[in-house]
């Protein structure tokens, strides 16, 4: 068992992936720490420096603070609140530290899928100005941080993968995913609909290209305790991830070495937001 994996977070996410990883069904990955809002600083800076990989499954916050830190001690993350990623500030933080997503920074598909022919739709098209990519979300209100009042379904947002992340930074890590997949935070359009009637989560996903069109109903439970936000799904798509991760080969020594991923993982289509200076 060669990955060494520190869990960042203790909630819907974490508990799971860090349960799967505790009784060792994570083939070639085992638990090395769980880390949580109360952990004190020494704790986690001695965890990542006796780890391989970071599972971040914590909040923005949390991950803005503990990105860096799991690169200078030379881990890869894998990253649940890829949100954080349509900052600018952080991308270019990222970038100056040589940060590369895809290489360094691995995001889960999370609670969408399809990604790969989406991917590779986008990628055969000659401009990402060629291709359309709608991510509509159907939430129930609370999970929004709306009143359950609502009478009707309503669009509450409409714009850019990137804008999507700054108005809703707690619910648009699949639209982040979708975009880093495809063609970019900037083309991706984000329709966020709060919807009263709604029990769990729905999202449509569009594309057409060039090569094809592409429509995908992915209707997922969500997490009991997780107010409505944390698909179920979401915990075993970084389970998926990790087994994908430990499939490439064994831990880099040198925590340079890119890791060859599967299809669980995100990998940059069009453009990333962060790329090699
Ligand atoms: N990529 C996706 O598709 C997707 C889907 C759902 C949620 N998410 C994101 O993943 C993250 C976790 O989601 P969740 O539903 O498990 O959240 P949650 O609220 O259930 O749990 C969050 C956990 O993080 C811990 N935490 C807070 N600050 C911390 C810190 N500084 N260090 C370590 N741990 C800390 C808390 O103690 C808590 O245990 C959130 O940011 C969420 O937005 C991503």
């Amino acid at each position: 068992v060669s990955w060494r994996v520190v869990v960042a977070g203790a909630g819907a996410i974490g508990t799971r992936v860090a349960a799967e990883l505790e009784a060792g069904r994570v083939e070639g990955c085992r638990l090395a720490a769980v880390l949580d809002s109360k952990t004190d600083d020494a704790t986690v800076e001695a965890a990542l420096r006796g780890a391989d990989l970071l599972v971040e499954a914590s909040s923005n916050a949390a991950a803005r603070e503990l990105l860096p830190r799991a690169f200078d001690a030379g881990l890869r993350v894998l990253l649940c609140s890829c949100g954080v990623l349509a900052d600018r500030a952080l991308e270019q933080d990222l970038r100056r530290r040589g940060v590369v997503v895809g290489t360094h920074v691995l995001v889960p598909a999370g609670a969408i899928g399809g990604l790969d022919i989406l991917g590779a739709a986008s990628r055969a098209a000659a401009s990402p100005d060629d291709v359309t990519v709608r991510h509509t979300t159907t939430k129930r209100p609370a999970a929004l941080g709306l009143p359950q009042l609502l009478q009707e379904a309503v669009v509450v947002f409409r714009g850019s993968a990137r804008e999507a992340a700054l108005a809703y930074p707690l619910t648009s890590n699949s639209s982040v995913a979708l975009a880093l997949a495809t063609t970019g935070l900037d083309h991706v359009e984000v329709v966020v609909v709060a919807d009263p009637a709604a029990t769990g989560t729905r999202h449509r996903i569009e594309l057409a290209a060039p090569v094809g069109r592409y429509d995908f109903l992915i209707e997922n439970t969500v997490s009991p305790g997780s107010g409505g936000r944390t698909s179920e799904i979401t915990a075993w798509s970084v389970v998926s991830a990790l087994a994908s991760i430990a499939r490439s080969g064994p831990a880099p020594a040198d925590g340079a070495r890119p890791v060859a991923l599967g299809s669980p993982v995100v990998m940059p289509g069009h453009t990333s937001v962060i790329r090699t200076p």
